[in-house]
């Protein structure tokens, strides 16, 4: 019996292709401060808070900064980042996701959104898609990074869903291993030779179905 009341999502490389934006401001700040920054190493950073990634990139310059002067650094690489968001326009939109939001909520599958991103709702709304989730639980709202489950379970939790009730939909290899650690089923975003632990791995939303989620 298929006992799945629930979908969550990562934004970042499912509903959204954001990485590029990241890209160019952590490149920026790289760049400002007298070193380069690559799309390999952008890649290591998905999924990443912030305030790591930061320091991840400190680590490969080669540069250290104190926490005061982190923080700051931290600020700017996002003003650069939402530049570039609130240009954003609903056509960004990945392939396939709105139709599969629109299909799970007409089955009443409830839908959540788990991102480490803090900049979330202001994305949706750029999208134009706030109201297709029933919760959002987004950076502000857990202190534990991915790969820790905290913000899957804090998903489930305002669905009133349990953890393996839930299908959570991934795109980064910290993210897989935080639904995995929540005992839900993971669906991988991308490839399955890096997405290991995922039930089933797609390259996009647009090949999701209904059919897919119920065996899962
Ligand atoms: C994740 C992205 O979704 O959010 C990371 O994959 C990013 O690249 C992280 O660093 C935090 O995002 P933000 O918007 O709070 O800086
Ligand atoms: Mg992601």
């Amino acid at each position: 019996m298929n006992t799945i009341k629930a979908c969550i999502f990562d934004l970042d490389g499912v509903i959204v292709d954001t990485a590029v934006y990241h890209y160019k401001a952590w490149k920026r700040l790289a760049n400002s401060l007298g070193f380069d920054f690559t799309e390999h190493q952008n890649e290591q950073l998905k999924g990443v808070s912030r305030v790591r990634s930061l320091q991840l990139i400190l680590g490969w310059g080669g540069v250290t900064k104190t926490e005061a002067e982190q923080e700051q650094l931290a600020t700017q690489k996002n003003n650069w980042y939402m530049e570039m968001v609130n240009q954003m326009k609903p056509e960004e939109i990945l392939p396939g996701a709105k139709e599969f939001l629109t299909t799970c909520r007409a089955v009443g599958l409830k839908t959540a959104l788990g991102s480490a991103s803090k900049n979330s709702m202001t994305i949706l709304e750029k999208i134009g898609i706030t109201d297709m989730f029933d919760a959002v639980i987004d950076g502000n709202k857990v202190s534990k990074a991915k790969p820790d489950p905290e913000v899957f379970l804090a998903g489930a939790q305002a669905l009133g869903v349990l953890p393996e009730e839930c299908v959570v939909f991934e795109d980064a290899i910290a993210g897989v291993e935080a639904a995995v650690a929540g005992d839900m089923k993971v669906v991988g975003i991308g490839s399955s030779d890096v997405l290991k632990g995922a039930n089933l791995v797609i390259r996009g939303l647009d090949e999701m179905t209904l059919d897919k989620l119920y065996k899962l």
